[in-house]
């Protein structure tokens, strides 16, 4: 479920600026996933970032010629009225600076103009080019008085500030101020393009298995990779919510901008979710939960012991947290409830039974067997008045259409209370 295989940036132009700093070298990377991922990029770089990384480069990343200098003549699409800092941005989605030295930022913040990089961010047409920067610098350059106080400004005058990331600096140092990774500049950079539907909603998400020990070392567990909800969870995000992702033993990289709570059994997810469900607009039940524990857990490795028959467990339910959210919102009106049905056959009648006994406004049904693992799925949303069949693509293709669906309820359950 690459970004790249989405074509995400088709038809998207990016104005891609270098400043002076060793996330350079990243810069190259983010071209071309830029490319891939179906934009077409400018570079334009500083005097400063071609001292880290060369123009040939970028040019050949970029399948552009790249601009360094307010002097150059070449025309700009075929204009050629010697005004690159002009024409560079009349017809770009988006001019995204990256790496932005701190240097960078303060001119930007000054509208100087002293090179061609900083003259293009001031003459461009501030309603329809956003500017993006991904601050690159030492921690201590980043925490100083004076690029807080640029930042906070630089915000207020609507740009959009991407990181910085955190960890080991190229100095050896330790702390804020590394530039976003080119992989995670491409996620934020597809997340701005997107429609805000859900912009000041609050999404709760459940995601992955649960896994419940039997002793030290094993325990029952569900098939299920986690892929669906955290695709359901970036797709939230990028709509503009306030997600929250309650998420069982998975090994996924977390999405942009969601609040990730890691839990392991399902009485450890009921605690995460049913307290603060009611905080919440919309909850999504993805995850796979166990339906039942070991009525006791052995603090010891059970030891197979030679002639003695295999042990046998009790086990006891779990609640069903989904259920414990509809019950809370039926008195109280929020949150929007979706559950999920895995189903080995007849889908749509078991989508249907189940959406009668949770007692929820929408089940999403998919075959089980088919997905569990897999980039791709088919779902079909069935509610109370019928279903919507969403046909095999890439999850994150999906989870954007059950979102996208999600909203248009709550625009319209908003709109009739
Ligand atoms: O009852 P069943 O497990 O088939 O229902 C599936 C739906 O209920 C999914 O949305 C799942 O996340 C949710 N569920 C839950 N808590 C459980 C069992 C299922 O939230 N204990």
């Amino acid at each position: 479920m690459t970004d790249e295989l989405n074509g995400d940036l088709n038809s998207k132009h990016i104005v891609l600026g270098l400043s002076g700093g060793i996330a350079c070298y990243k810069a190259a990377e983010l071209a071309r996933a830029l490319v891939k991922a179906g934009a077409t990029v400018q570079v334009v770089m500083t005097e400063a970032a071609e001292q880290f990384i060369t123009a040939v480069t970028m040019q050949a990343l970029s399948g552009r010629p790249v601009f360094t200098s307010t002097w150059d003549a070449r025309g700009v699409e075929g204009i050629a009225n010697n005004m690159a800092h002009i024409n560079l941005t009349r017809h770009a989605d988006a001019v995204l600076v990256a790496p932005a030295s701190a240097d960078f930022m303060a001119r930007l913040l000054h509208g100087r103009a002293d090179d061609l990089l900083s003259l293009l961010c001031l003459a461009r047409p501030i309603e329809s080019c956003p500017l993006l920067v991904a601050p690159a610098m030492n921690r201590e350059m980043w925490a100083h008085p004076a690029t807080q106080r640029n930042v906070a400004q630089l915000r207020s005058d609507g740009t959009h500030i991407l990181g910085p990331g955190s960890g080991e600096q190229a100095c050896g140092e330790v702390g804020d101020g590394r530039m976003l990774e080119p992989d995670e500049l491409l996620e934020e950079l597809i997340g701005f393009f997107r429609p805000k539907p859900l912009a000041g909603q609050r999404v709760l998400i459940t995601a992955g298995p649960t896994f419940e020990p039997i002793d030290p070392v094993r325990g029952i567990t569900n098939l299920s990779s986690g892929k669906m909800g955290f695709a359901i969870a970036r797709a939230a995000a990028e709509a503009g919510a306030e997600v929250t992702l309650v998420a069982g033993p998975v090994h996924l990289a977390t999405p942009r901008g969601v609040r990730r709570i890691d839990v392991q059994t399902a009485l450890q997810m009921f605690e995460a979710v049913v307290p603060q469900a009611s905080l919440h607009d919309v909850f999504v039940a993805t995850a796979a939960v166990a339906d039942w524990r070991p009525a006791s857990l052995s603090d010891q490795k059970i030891k197979k012991n030679g002639s003695k028959a295999a042990p046998i467990f009790e086990l006891t339910e779990n609640p069903d947290i989904l259920a414990a959210v509809a019950k809370q919102a039926m008195h109280s009106g929020r949150p929007f409830c979706v559950g999920f049905a895995a189903e080995s056959h007849d889908l749509l009648k078991h989508s249907r039974e189940k959406r009668e006994r949770k007692q929820v406004p929408l089940i999403v049904g998919n075959l089980g067997p088919a997905t569990f693992g897999r980039d791709d799925n088919a779902l079909v949303l069935v509610d109370a008045h019928g279903h919507r069949e969403l046909p095999q693509a890439n999850k994150l293709t999906l989870a954007r259409l059950l979102v996208a669906d999600i909203a248009v309820r709550l625009a319209a359950a908003a709109s009739s209370s």
